[in-house]
């Protein structure tokens, strides 16, 4: 397994707009499980390439996996994603962002998405999530195009957020550290002091 080092906000990467894939090959299948081993690591449910600095359009996501055992739950991987039609009913959801750590706010989107994509096969697919799944993909597919979910706060929300994380970037909180100490149990901590509470449908990280 491999946890690569997450973009941690504000980053001017995550206010880019990442570029189409045009080839599905081996690196690329690679990254896709680096980006699932990441994720579980950090205790998220969703991530997008972005995140770990890669500029390209591909993102993973799994909302039903085990925080007891770590197994992994239904992976998705979704290449070049489109959303096709979204419901006008919103729900919504207390989120996160693995690039803002500990940071959450409530954000409201549409309940349900049609979402046209390639898997690492290269098959288009064309799919309706509902609930917590269309949540995190709307999350992860803006972060694709450059928006993140604060920007769907009020202003005065942000700037705390935002001014909080600068802060902590400083006091060197997110600063690389030996992730080969912190196993992939899914219940370390961090020896810099936070600790990734997680519930499913709730204070999610994507
Ligand atoms: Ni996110």
């Amino acid at each position: 397994m491999t946890v690569l080092p997450l973009v941690i906000a504000p980053d001017p990467r995550l206010k880019t707009k990442s570029d189409i894939i045009t080839m599905i090959d081996e690196d690329l299948y690679a990254l896709a499980l680096d980006m699932f081993d990441t994720m579980y690591h950090e205790k998220g449910i969703g991530l997008a390439a972005v995140q770990v600095g890669v500029m390209k359009r591909m993102l993973v996501a799994d909302v039903s996996w085990r925080d007891e055992d770590g197994s992994a739950g239904e992976q998705y991987v979704l290449i070049n994603p489109e959303i096709l039609d979204d419901s006008k009913d919103a729900h919504s959801y207390k989120e996160g962002c693995l690039s803002f750590p500990d940071q959450f706010a409530d954000v409201t989107r549409p309940s349900t998405v049609r979402v046209r994509y390639l898997d690492l096969m290269g098959v288009e697919k064309e799919e309706t999530f509902t609930g917590l799944m269309a949540t995190c993909i709307q999350h992860e597919i803006d972060h694709l195009n450059g928006i993140v979910f604060v920007d769907h706060v009020s202003p005065v929300k942000r700037d705390i957020i935002i001014r909080k994380l600068k802060k902590m970037k400083k006091m060197g909180y997110f600063d690389p550290h030996d992730h080969s100490t912190c196993g992939h149990d899914h219940s370390h901590d961090h020896d810099h002091g936070h600790d990734h509470d997680h519930v499913h449908g709730e204070n999610c990280n994507h």
